[in-house]
């Protein structure tokens, strides 16, 4: 989602229609997301918190909820991330454990979701739906829980079992987990006698202000989209330009309908990344920075060498892109989510192309790649506000759940000139719908 204007999606739903049963709200949602990970924040600024530190959470929750979000997430990381076989450094370092975490921030906010990223491969069904009910409860309805099924052998070695499910049977699993889940939430008695587990059980909470937690989704397979549209409310999705969104909000519509629910059930927020100035010039100026800040010449190689497969470090970061041919073997290591290797050939050889016309070196083709890879909404808070507009009128999203660049003060400019600016507008909501996540985010009771 960059700032340009997409010719072929000027308009509004009426003379562009995503899909005939689809009607946009004309309202966003906006989520944090504290990412802990990654090169998207940048952690060695004087003004970066702690990466673990809970002052570094709080900050960023009570901006978030001064801001009206509808949400706060925390990803989840079971072990170091690798690289080449090997922890890699540039991580920063590990994530706390969500659920702790956001039960402790419960305490401290009153109408801020609370969602926790929890996968299905490496937890037990009733234990996970019963902390996640716990939290519920304790936050007034107020929970979230984003399935993930992790796709690296490497977490799987942190557990028993290992990393033992195959890329397609984690969604069967991840289905069989989530209806246990719900048997739970409903209190019912559970005879569960599946490939993987079988669980006699009963239900012991009582149900949370919002019936049961909001179920999000991130994956985005046409396995993950299918799970997202038969199940979840809400799916966090990766797309990073206006046309990606408008398609993936056709293709899930269609696969809602598909599993007899209605068109309107599954909610979508992309990731975003937000970088505002008071004018163009000096938000350009900003991107420049928070690019250079967010990936040196060591990010640079590690990106590459997620696409070769093969280690880059002889290759000079103000040169030209590596001249040599990936090495295409799965492997454990950051490959990005949904890369698919039998393309890396045909990637690596587009990518060369494109970074000698531009006359790019590794470095600023990396830095290029760095906000290709998200959404991103960069400018003055008029034109991300006016931006933000056409994309409520289009329906394409639901809203956006933000990485800050910068942590704790990176909402900062979001709450103080880019939401009065969309209030104005009409798109966001001025004051809180009501005192669960399900109504924040202007979903049915659970
Ligand atoms: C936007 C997004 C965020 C994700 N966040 C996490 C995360 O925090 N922890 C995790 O283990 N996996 C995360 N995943 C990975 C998914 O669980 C899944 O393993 C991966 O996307 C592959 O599934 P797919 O083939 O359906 O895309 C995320 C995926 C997406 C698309």
């Amino acid at each position: 989602m960059t700032t340009t204007q997409s010719p072929s999606l000027a308009t509004g739903p009426a003379e562009h229609p995503i899909h005939p049963e689809h009607t946009p709200t004309g309202q966003l949602a906006f989520g944090a997301f504290f990412q802990g990970v990654n090169s998207s924040t940048i952690w060695r600024l004087p003004e970066s918190g702690d990466q673990v530190a809970w002052e570094s959470f709080e900050a960023l929750v009570r901006t978030a909820e001064r801001g009206r979000f509808a949400a706060f997430f925390l990803g989840e990381g079971l072990r170091l991330r690798e690289h080449r076989e090997v922890p890699f450094e540039l991580d920063v370092a590990g994530r706390p454990d969500a659920q702790t975490l956001l039960a402790a921030l419960a305490g401290v906010t009153e109408r801020i979701g609370l969602v926790a990223t929890q996968n299905t491969t490496y937890n037990d069904p009733v234990d996970l739906a019963r902390r996640l009910q716990t939290l519920d409860l304790l936050s007034g309805g107020r929970a979230g829980w984003n399935i993930v099924t992790t796709d690296n052998a490497w977490t799987g070695e942190n557990f028993r079992r290992g990393g033992y499910l195959d890329h397609e049977d984690r969604y069967v699993h991840a289905e069989a987990f989530v209806e246990v889940a719900e048997q739970y939430w409903r209190g019912e008695q559970i005879t569960h006698d599946g490939a993987h587990y079988s669980v006699r059980a009963q239900g012991d909470l009582p149900r949370s202000a919002q019936g049961r937690p909001v179920l999000f989704q991130a994956g985005a397979s046409p396995a993950g989209q299918d799970f997202a549209a038969r199940t979840s409310d809400v799916i966090f999705s990766p797309h990073g330009t206006l046309e990606a969104a408008v398609e993936f909000r056709r293709s899930i519509v269609e696969r809602t309908v598909a599993a007899g629910r209605d068109a309107g059930s599954v909610k979508i927020l992309p990731g975003a990344e937000i970088i505002l100035a008071p004018t163009e010039a000096e938000a350009e100026e900003k991107v420049r920075w928070v690019r250079d800040l967010q990936i040196g010449p060591e990010q640079a190689i590690a990106l590459l060498e997620q696409y070769w497969g093969r280690d880059l470090s002889a290759f000079d970061p103000d040169g030209p892109l590596p001249d040599v041919a990936p090495e295409v073997v799965e492997s454990g290591v950051t490959r990005g989510a949904g890369f698919q290797f039998a393309k890396a050939e045909e990637l690596t050889r587009a990518w060369r192309e494109e970074a000698a016309e531009k006359g790019q070196s590794i470095l600023e083709f990396a830095r290029a790649r760095s906000g290709a890879r998200r959404g991103t909404f960069t400018g003055s808070y008029d034109q991300v506000a006016e931006r933000l507009v056409e994309f409520a009128r289009l329906g394409a999203i639901d809203g956006l759940n933000i990485t800050p660049w910068l942590i704790p003060s990176g909402l900062d400019d979001i709450v103080d000139e880019l939401i009065p600016r969309l209030q104005e507008r009409g798109v966001y909501p001025t004051e809180y719908a009501g005192a669960t996540l399900r109504e924040n985010l202007g979903l049915p009771p659970g």
